[in-house]
C-alpha cells in the first residue's frame, strides 16, 4: 500500500489520473457513520489492489478526532481488502503530521509543479498587450514582463504592486497576460474590496474550515499566478499578515501550510503615490514588493486610439441595416470632442455606447408607424 499526499498543481493531478476509476474514500467514511459492521463495509469495497482517493474538501471536514483515527482506519481497510494507492488531495497539516508519524513507511509526497513561463511567451505577451490591448502603458508593461525573465532562477514568491488611477488597464493587463501565458488555466483572482471588514480578515487568515477561504483559493489555483485585485481596499490589518506570507514563501493557518515558491502575485490598487503606498501598507510590506509599477492616465493620443478601436468594435457587431444608417466617421469626429485629459477607458466606452444607442434607438423610432400606437393592452390605463 502507498499513501500519496498530493499537493501543488492539483489540476495536473486530475488530468493525469482518472479518479472515476478510483474509489472515493469518502463513501466509506459516510457509511461508517451508520454502521461498523465489517461485513457491510467489505461488501462496499472494490476488489483487492484498487486505487482510492479523497478530495480536499472532504478531508477538511474531518473532525479532529477522526483525523487522529485516520491511520487506524486505513489499516483497517487494508486488512479487509488490500489497497494499492490512496491519493489524499491536499491533506490538512494535522492529517499529514499524524500519517507521517504513524504510517511513515507508506507515505509518498507527490507534488505536481506548475507550468513555467518561457522567455519567448513573455516577449509575445508584451508585444500583443502593447499593440492590441493596453494602450499608453508601455513602461508598466515592460517592467512587468522584463521582471519575469528567467523567473524560476529565484524561488521566492514575486509580488508586484500596480498602482494608478481607475480604468487605465491594471486589471486588464493581468487578465490578458494570463490568457496569453497560460491559455488553458484559470487565473485565480481575489477581489480585495470584499475584504474590508472583520469577515474579510477571517476569510484570509481565519481557521474556520467550514467556510470558503483564501487558503482554498490558493490550493485550487491552476497556475502559479494570482491576482489580488483592489489591494488598497482591504482591511488594513491584512497587510502585516501578507508581509509574513510573502516573506516566508508560505501561507499558514491551522489547516494548511501552503508552499508559495515561485508564486507570482499581482496586486492592483488606486494608491496615488509611493508615499501613499508606504503609509497605507506599512514599511515592511512596502519593502517586500518585488516591484512597484505605476500606471499613468491615458494620454490624448492613446485615448484617440481607444476611441477608434471601441467604435470599430461596436460597429462590427451591428447588422447590415444598422451599418447603413450609422455614419461612423461622423460619430468618430463628434466623439473626439468628448475626449479630454484624465478620462479613463471605462468613461470613453460608456460615452460611445450612449451615443451609438441613441442612433440605434432613432432608427427604430423611424421605422415605427406612429398612427397605430398604442396597440398593446398595456397602454390602456
Ligand atoms: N490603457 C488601456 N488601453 C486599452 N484598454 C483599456 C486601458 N485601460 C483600461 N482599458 C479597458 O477599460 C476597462 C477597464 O480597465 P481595467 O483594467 O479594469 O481598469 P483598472 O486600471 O481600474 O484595473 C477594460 O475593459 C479595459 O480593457
Ligand atoms: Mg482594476
Amino acid at each position: 500500500m502507498k499513501i500519496l499526499l498530493v499537493k501543488g498543481n492539483i489540476k495536473e493531478f486530475y488530468e493525469k489520473h482518472d479518479t472515476n476509476s478510483m474509489f472515493d474514500l469518502n463513501q466509506i467514511i459516510e457509511m461508517l457513520k451508520e454502521t461498523d459492521s465489517t461485513d457491510r463495509i467489505k461488501k462496499m469495497l472494490p476488489d483487492d489492489n484498487s486505487d482510492y482517493f479523497l478530495r480536499a474538501g472532504d478531508i477538511r471536514r474531518f473532525y479532529s478526532s477522526f483525523a487522529e483515527a485516520f491511520s487506524g482506519f486505513i489499516l483497517f481497510l487494508d486488512k479487509i481488502r488490500k489497497i494499492n494507492n490512496i491519493y489524499l488531495i491536499n491533506p490538512t497539516f494535522t492529517l499529514e503530521h499524524n500519517l507521517k508519524k504513524e504510517l511513515g513507511k507508506f507515505i509518498v509526497d507527490k507534488v505536481y509543479s506548475y507550468k513555467n513561463i518561457s522567455n519567448v511567451s513573455l516577449v509575445e505577451s508584451y508585444i500583443w498587450l502593447k499593440n492590441n490591448k493596453i494602450y499608453g502603458q508601455n513602461n508598466a508593461l515592460k517592467s512587468i514582463h522584463s521582471s519575469l525573465i528567467d523567473y524560476l532562477d529565484d524561488k521566492s514568491c514575486k509580488v508586484f504592486l500596480l498602482y494608478g488611477p481607475s480604468g487605465v488597464g491594471k486589471t486588464e493587463t493581468i487578465k490578458s497576460f494570463h490568457d496569453i501565458i497560460h491559455p488553458d488555466d484559470k487565473l485565480t483572482r481575489v477581489q480585495f474590496s470584499m475584504l474590508n471588514d472583520e469577515e474579510g480578515v477571517e476569510y484570509v487568515f481565519g481557521n474556520d474550515s467550514s467556510k470558503k477561504s483564501f487558503a482554498e483559493e490558493l490550493l485550487n489555483r491552476e497556475s502559479n499566478i494570482i491576482l489580488l485585485d483592489e489591494f488598497d481596499k482591504c482591511h488594513p490589518h491584512l497587510y502585516n499578515s501578507f508581509y509574513q506570507m510573502f516573506d516566508e514563501n508560505k501561507f499558514k493557518n491551522n489547516n494548511y501550510e501552503i508552499d508559495l515558491s515561485n508564486l507570482i502575485v499581482f496586486c492592483t490598487s488606486n494608491f496615488s503615490s509611493l508615499e501613499d503606498i508606504k503609509s497605507r501598507v506599512g514599511s515592511p510590506l512596502y519593502g517586500r514588493f518585488t516591484q512597484i509599477i505605476k500606471y499613468d492616465q491615458i494620454n490624448m493620443f492613446e485615448q484617440n486610439r481607444l476611441l477608434e478601436k471601441y467604435i470599430d468594435e461596436f460597429y462590427d457587431k451591428l447588422n447590415t441595416e444598422q451599418k447603413l444608417e450609422i455614419p461612423v466617421e461622423i460619430i468618430k469626429n463628434k466623439l473626439n470632442d468628448y475626449l479630454k485629459p484624465g478620462l479613463n477607458a471605462r468613461e470613453i466606452k460608456r460615452e460611445i455606447r450612449r451615443v451609438l444607442n441613441r442612433y440605434l434607438f432613432n432608427i427604430e423610432l423611424k421605422k415605427y408607424n406612429t398612427h397605430t400606437l398604442p396597440t398593446s393592452k398595456k397602454f390602456n390605463t
